[in-house]
């Protein structure tokens, strides 16, 4: 007898439903699985069978064909686990063949039986609910990721056993103690996505122009590079920087979701997610791990920062083929993995955030300490860093040293949400210019958006005039200082750029400055 589960395999943020057909007939014993699986879904077969008997169920002692359709599809983990067994069983005439009809399976099994939490639930039950099944069965450990999708009904089971007490048992006896529980999440778990952050800036003392050029950076979208002495403050600044981006949309914090789910960064007790994420990789990090791959492709922190904050402290530290790497992703707001099978892609929407020294030792430049670096160990040091990346950092701040006086002045701190209600503002009346233009920042504006937006006058032409003398600013520069000139402007409300919104711009090339 032939019967029919459903499951769900991944690929990128999207899923596809799996049919698994199962196929039970006399003859040789044997157990086989066709239909392009992966070693993890070979290995099932050990898994499932001794989980049966650990389970009390009877394993059936026939000629097993299991067969995964799409076939063309590769299909990886062990997320099939559930799905096959009760595929088995149903072949085997356990419970009503159309039983499983509504269901799409999901969840691996441990060899007593227990059921493992995946990678990858919200988006599957996403594929689930988009192809019209009512219910879902997943591990306990996934059950409120599983739940933030509405209209499905979500069943959470900790083990085989009770899986199959809930197709076998008859509504009809109305034994309903023997049923899995829909397991449903608050409405405020789901709506609520208002942000608490254990951190903010109103504790980072001075650093007044660090503050501002933060804020700028963050109401046009450009990306930020931060050089200071150790111990400056560059580290804590960047962690603010999540608390004054604007409030996360449900469609915003879903996507965010979804990629840790795939990721197996999410929490068991976690759902949606309220907060920007802020990731922070070490500098010794493999270029799969920034931009995503491994044979169970996962993202890599590129797109775990989706929506928030990329923080790359000590940027010269990192691998230059690992920078490299980031230019195409930071251009497109995407990462696309090339594999055997086919592309993949993830979404990688952040805000670009680097910190380094001005030197190997990190004094050069100091007023209190003597810098010990020589001449060419600084000019190494500086190398290290592409100038093709450098090209996508619009902002270049100098963070000194803090003065002791600066820690006693509280007159002008400011809390995260007060610069957050600045931000607010000069993004939407971005949102409101490009909204035709398929943009939605500053940072976005291509060459011919900036000579309509960007128009300069005789006075703001003379100062660029002389920048370009003075400072050694390369073309490449001008548009970027154009660009956030623009936000700058933004922020005090003025249509037109103005001479002091292009001079503070042009004080944001710092590494111009150092002839970079
Ligand atoms: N402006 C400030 N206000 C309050 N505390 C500060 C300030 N700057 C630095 N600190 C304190 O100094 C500590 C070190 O700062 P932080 O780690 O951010 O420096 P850094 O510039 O990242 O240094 P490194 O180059 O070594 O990474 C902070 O944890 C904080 O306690
Ligand atoms: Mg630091």
């Amino acid at each position: 007898m032939i019967s029919k589960t459903h499951s769900c395999a991944l690929s990128g943020l999207d899923g596809n439903i799996i049919e698994i057909e199962a196929d039970l007939s006399f003859g040789l014993t044997g157990f086989d699985i066709v239909g392009l699986p992966d070693a993890a879904i070979n290995e099932s077969k050990q898994r499932i069978r001794t989980a049966m008997n650990n389970s009390g169920i009877e394993f059936p002692v026939k000629k097993i064909t299991v067969n995964l359709a799409p076939a063309d599809l590769k299909k990886e983990g062990a997320t099939y686990d559930l799905a096959i067994s009760i595929a088995l069983l149903s072949a085997n005439g356990d419970f009503s063949a159309d039983a499983t009809d509504s269901y799409v399976l999901i969840g691996e099994l441990a060899l007593d039986g227990r059921l493992r939490g995946v990678r990858g639930v919200l988006p599957m039950v996403i594929t689930a609910f988009n192809n019209g099944f009512k219910r879902v069965i997943v591990p306990q450990d996934n059950a409120k990721e599983a739940a933030i999708v509405k209209g499905i009904e979500v069943y959470p089971a900790s083990d085989l056993a009770s899986v199959v007490r809930h197709f076998t048992t008859d509504d009809a006896k109305d034994n309903t103690s023997n049923k899995l529980k829909i397991f449903k999440l608050s409405e405020d778990d789901i709506n609520n996505v208002s942000p608490n952050y254990s951190v903010d800036f109103s504790e980072v003392k001075g650093q007044w122009d660090a503050k501002r050029a933060i804020e700028i950076a963050v109401s046009g979208g450009h990306n930020i590079l931060m050089i200071g002495s150790p111990g400056s403050g560059k580290s804590m600044l960047a962690k603010r920087i999540p608390t004054i981006l604007p409030e996360l949309t449900f469609d915003e914090a879903l996507e965010i979701t979804k990629i840790h789910s795939i990721a197996g960064t999410l929490k068991s007790n976690m759902s949606l997610f309220k907060q920007r994420p802020f990731r922070n990789p070490h500098h010794t990090i493999s270029t799969a791990g920034l931009v995503g791959g491994g044979t169970n492709v996962r993202p890599g922190e590129l797109s775990l920062a989706h929506n928030g904050v990329l923080f790359m402290d000590e940027l010269p530290e990192f691998k230059r083929e690992t920078l490299e790497v980031m230019r195409q992703p930071l251009e497109d707001a995407s990462v696309t993995i090339s594999r055997v099978a086919g592309t993949l892609t993830f979404p990688c929407n952040m805000l670009f955030v680097a910190s380094m020294n001005p030197c190997p030792c990190g004094f050069y430049g100091s007023h209190d300490k003597i810098c010990k670096c020589t001449p060419q160990a600084i000019a190494k040091y500086k190398g290290r860093i592409s100038g093709p990346l450098l090209d996508r950092i619009d902002i270049h701040i100098e963070v000194p040293a803090i003065k002791y006086d600066d820690f006693e002045d509280n007159a002008k701190v400011e809390t995260s949400a007060e610069i957050r209600a600045r931000v607010n503002a000069a993004r939407k009346k971005q949102l409101d210019r490009y909204k035709e233009y398929g943009i939605y920042s500053n940072s976005q504006l291509t060459p011919k958006l900036l000579a309509e937006f960007c128009e300069l006058d005789s006075d703001c032409k003379n100062i660029m005039r002389m920048a370009f003398s003075d400072m050694n600013l390369s073309a490449r520069a001008h548009d970027r200082v154009l660009k956030v000139a623009r936000t700058i402007a933004d922020l005090s409300e003025s249509d037109q750029i103005k001479v002091e919104h292009l001079a503070e711009a042009l004080q944001y090339r710092n590494l111009d400055k150092m002839g970079m």
